[in-house]
């Protein structure tokens, strides 16, 4: 047994020195969630210098290298304002899109709402929609995404203007003081195994990335062009938000970028904010049949055992401390496994206590529609998969309690 300890320890090190990690076959079995606290190689993280500088750099990596894939490079964004009207709804905000490209020779649209005549910048959640932005407002300027779309015809057309208006509540937002810039994550990298186009064929071959690594790096590029809106934004408040599989993008999107200052993360599930190691819902092997694009080569080794994970969610979770985090749930979803969620919350925590940063403040899952607004916030409704004003109350209300109003 001492023999067995020794020997992957010994291969460890010896991984770790030949800089890379060992293969997943290789890395010892943990059927219990790691400790974020102990780097790699055993060592126990005692000081905040240690946390920030050592282990959390190392954490980035191991998610990359085991799950998600490479984030592409940061290289810096061209804006270009395509229309805007700045009496939108009825005038009480300025609305534009917005082409970014943070590539050459690739370019996908920001749709942005900005409240008019605050006094100050307003908050903004930032986050990729499921539809296109011409669904979320009336606007015909608003354009038609060409890139490939969910359903029969894999294509958006002008049938769909408005369609998902009570999804992202753009109007109701405004009306409580809040910007919001969103995006279509197809324009970046289509969502399918087999239909490729967006960025990762302009991207090195070398780099091994996947459809969420090229999501959140779209969220990233959108933070470069928020943070340039100082009269309107506030770059101190972004909040990054997303559905389900876009949750789990926004999730790794604040995890590797300290800007977002909050993170909204609704129904993510497995892959995101459910435990890989959880037993309800979908498990490891499932999502990684149905959506082999959404992780990397090295995350399907682990179908069978998930055990030899050397992380779990919730050290995703811990490299957004000490910012907000909420995992808000809908009771009927147990695919994204609610429970579980709660408990990577819980195992998260010890990391934002270590670093005076507040935590989870219950024991127990609150009760349906009442929000545990806690540093690790979390909240739970009636109801099925979706994002609904009900869910958008919870998260003003979560933003406004920690970034202010
Ligand atoms: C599927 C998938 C989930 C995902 C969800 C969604 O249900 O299994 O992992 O979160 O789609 O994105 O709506």
């Amino acid at each position: 047994m001492r023999y067995l300890a020794m020997f992957s320890l010994f291969t460890l090190f010896a991984a770790r020195s030949a800089g890379a990690f060992p293969d997943p076959k290789d890395l010892p079995k943990n059927p219990d969630v790691p400790n974020p606290l102990v780097m790699f190689d055993g060592t126990k993280v005692t000081t905040k210098e240690q946390w920030f500088d050592k282990r959390r750099p190392e954490l980035k990596a191991l998610f990359q290298h085991y799950m998600y894939g490479t984030i592409p490079p940061a290289k810096g964004i061209t804006a270009k304002i395509l229309h805007e009207d700045p009496k939108a709804f009825g005038g009480k905000a300025t609305l534009r899109e917005v082409s970014l490209s943070g590539v050459p020779g690739h370019e996908f649209r920001l749709l942005i709402v900005v409240p008019n005549g605050r006094k100050t910048p307003a908050a903004c959640f930032v986050g990729p929609n499921f539809s296109g932005n011409h669904t979320l407002a009336d606007d015909p300027k608003v354009a038609v995404t060409s890139a490939w779309l969910y359903g029969k015809e894999g294509k958006a057309t002008e049938a769909g203007r408005g369609m998902n208006k009570d999804t992202w509540n753009l109007e109701q937002s405004i009306d409580r003081g809040f910007a919001v810039a969103t995006f279509y994550p197809g324009e970046v990298d289509p969502d399918r195994a087999d239909v490729r186009g967006g960025i990762r064929p302009l991207l090195p071959k070398e780099l091994e990335t996947t459809s969420i690594a090229c999501w959140a790096w779209a969220v990233h590029r959108c933070v470069d062009y928020l943070v340039t809106l100082k009269e309107e934004v506030d770059p101190k408040r972004i909040i990054s938000v997303g559905h389900s599989r876009l949750g789990k993008t926004v999730l790794l999107a604040a995890a590797f970028d300290e800007r977002i200052a909050m993170t909204i993360p609704l129904q993510a599930g497995c892959g995101g904010t459910a435990p890989s190691r959880g037993k309800i819902g979908e498990s490891v092997k499932q999502i990684n049949d149905r959506f082999p694009h959404w992780f990397n080569t090295n995350f399907k080794q682990f179908n069978e055992d998930t055990s030899r994970i050397p992380f779990d969610q919730h050290s995703l979770v811990a490299l957004c401390a000490p910012r907000p985090v909420l995992f808000p749930n809908a009771k009927e979803d147990q695919w994204a496994n609610p429970d579980g969620q709660f408990e990577v919350l819980k195992a998260a925590d010890p990391v934002y206590r270590f670093l005076d940063a507040g935590g989870l403040d219950a024991k127990e899952v609150p009760p349906l529609g009442k929000l545990l607004d806690s540093k690790l916030g979390y909240f739970i409704r009636d109801g099925k998969h979706s994002m609904t004003l009900e869910d958008w109350r919870a998260f003003w209300e979560f933003a406004e309690k920690h970034l202010g109003r």
